[in-house]
């Protein structure tokens, strides 16, 4: 392997900037928080993080409604804390990844208050997708699509003269109006903005909806099937309208040239919400992104069976294509995986969970089950992500009050659908600080639970069973033995509840079921580097995670 191609085995870690570190005390958390916790993550022991959007922003959906792609909102200070915050993360061999958000820009996007104050059929318009309506004086939506969010995926505005006007189409919110990427203005322009990152020294970026920037000609009616209603994925390998349309690789084989025009491997991660994982890996074909995310892997159930198939299938598609695969269990757009692989009550992506959710795991039971499968993860060849706040055991927040809430989802559902608070709640990191030393006073933009005093990172640096050690410690080993780049070879005969596979000179085992699996077999010549939780005599428990090297 080529040793500039740094993504293929990285470890990258999630920072969602609001609830990071909070260095001005206002309840959000900034680029000068991130900076000043550098040394915390540098420890961990990641080697790059992704920074979920910090951008001039209304911040109707925490960010993803970007009104100015070059800049940072003040919320989150200015371009010149993002330099010093990306010269810190380099002092300390950390890369940066920024996102990207190119399918929707926010409603108070210049481009977009243009559109509103210009005429159908003017140019201004033509960036975004706008239609008139349909039946009698164009009073219904021009199609039937729904948005992720809840709700029609069309608004209805009104025209410069006061009469009522042309439609305008939105995935998400709508404040989030979807750019037209068959207009090569809009071309140019991301054309322009990779640039200023690029130009600033980032490396990479994580591409929002990277499923949805093409839409199928004619933008025909569409049902999709009730599992996948309401949710950034389709669930099915027949694409929706909307979702994995031909016409998008074709943009991403342009960023990719010119990304290739700069020095160091500047890489692209696909967010595509599309199954089956073979159609994923169109994605990332030698000439488009880097990476995609897993959301196969990350929607698996804690189940042996299902997690040797996706593990297989995720391998055999990325290899196809000569790219990595790559691995996660928790992001800010689903229920932390200390909560959710315990979870007995249905739940869909966006859902949440919340105090009236059924269902919900003791903390203890969570916890234990998540670090058995995350020492699983860090285990698997290829390119990890991890989000901030698991590598301290964080559960979802299951008791945010309603009054609290701040997704779209919950608002466009009308408190039906939970949404994604209870994971975006601010990190602790020490138990006796206001906020939990998320900042220096006692604001914090959602309420933080009590059990945070217990999970602060100060209660769990240097301890010997906390999570964060575990974390340490495994991504330590997987550094020096270089599992990233290793290859999976399958353990048989340790019983249908068993995940047993060597990667290099480590044999690994994972019991997903409810009674012990003997080692036995696996020790000789072996001895245990590191467990999930403490094994009993030569037997490995339920929910726990094994990792043995060759004496
Ligand atoms: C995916 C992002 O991860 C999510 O948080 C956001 O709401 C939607 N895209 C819209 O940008």
């Amino acid at each position: 392997m080529n040793a500039s191609e740094w993504w293929r085995t990285a470890v990258i870690y999630q920072i969602y900037p609001r609830s990071f570190a909070d260095s001005t005390g206002d309840g959000i958390g900034d680029l000068n928080g991130i900076t000043s916790r550098l040394d915390a993550l540098h420890e961990l022991g990641v080697d790059a993080v992704w920074l979920s959007p910090f951008y001039t922003s209304p911040q109707h959906d925490a960010g993803y409604d970007v009104a100015n792609y070059c800049d940072v909102d003040p919320l989150f200070g200015t371009l010149a804390d993002f330099d010093r915050l990306l010269a810190a993360a380099h002092a300390r061999d950390i890369r940066v990844i920024v996102d990207l958000v190119p399918n929707h820009s926010s409603n108070e996007h210049e481009w977009f208050k243009a559109a509103l104050a210009s005429a159908p059929g003017s140019p201004e318009r033509a960036r975004y997708i706008f239609r008139d309506g349909k039946g009698k004086d164009g009073s219904e939506p021009p199609n039937n699509w729904q948005s992720v969010f809840g709700g029609p995926m069309w608004t209805r505005i009104t025209e410069a003269d006061g009469a009522p006007g042309q439609w305008y189409l939105h995935i998400f919110d709508v404040s989030q109006p979807d750019f037209d990427w068959c207009n090569d203005e809009v071309r140019a322009e991301f054309r322009r903005i990779l640039r200023f990152w690029l130009d600033r020294g980032v490396d990479g970026f994580r591409v929002d909806v990277a499923h949805g920037l093409i839409k199928a000609p004619g933008l025909p009616d569409y049902t999709p099937p009730p599992v996948a209603a309401g949710s950034m994925g389709d669930g099915v390998a027949a694409c929706p309208p909307y979702w994995g349309q031909d016409g998008v690789h074709e943009i991403y084989r342009d960023w990719r040239v010119l990304a290739d025009e700069y020095p160091g491997a500047r890489i692209f991660c696909a967010e595509a919400w599309v199954d089956p994982l073979s159609f994923a890996a169109k994605w990332v074909r030698p000439d488009e992104m880097h990476q995609a995310f897993n959301f196969a892997y990350l929607s698996t159930p804690w189940e042996a069976g299902a997690l040797r198939v996706v593990i297989d299938e995720s391998i055999a598609a990325f290899s196809g294509v000569s790219a990595p695969a790559t691995w996660v269990l928790s992001n800010h757009d689903v229920v932390r995986h200390a909560t959710r692989l315990s979870l007995t009550g249905k739940n869909l992506q966006g859902d949440g969970i919340g105090p009236r959710s059924p269902g919900i795991p003791r903390y203890e039971d969570g916890l234990r089950r998540a670090r058995a499968a995350t020492l699983l993860m860090l285990a698997l060849p290829g390119s990890v992500y991890l989000f901030q706040g698991e590598e301290l055991g964080l559960p979802e927040d299951v008791e945010l009050p309603d009054a609290a809430r701040q997704d779209p989802t919950w608002f466009r559902t009308h408190g039906e659908r939970y949404g994604r608070d209870g994971c975006r709640v601010p990190l602790p990191w020490e138990s006796e600080g206001p906020s939990y030393g998320f900042g220096p006073t006692a604001a914090s933009w959602l309420p933080q639970p009590r059990l945070w005093a217990q999970l602060a990172r100060d209660q769990q640096t240097g301890r010997d069973d906390s999570t964060l050690t575990l974390y340490q410690r495994a991504l330590r080993i997987r550094r020096a033995r270089n599992l990233g780049g290793g290859e999976l070879t399958w353990v048989r005969g340790c019983g249908r509840s068993a995940v047993a596979f060597t990667n290099g000179t480590l044999t690994v085992l994972a019991n997903t079921g409810g009674a012990p699996i003997s080692l036995l077999p696996l020790l000789s010549g072996s001895h245990v580097l590191i467990t999930s939780s403490p094994t009993v005599g030569s037997t490995v428990p339920p929910d726990t995670t094994v990792w043995l090297a060759k004496r």
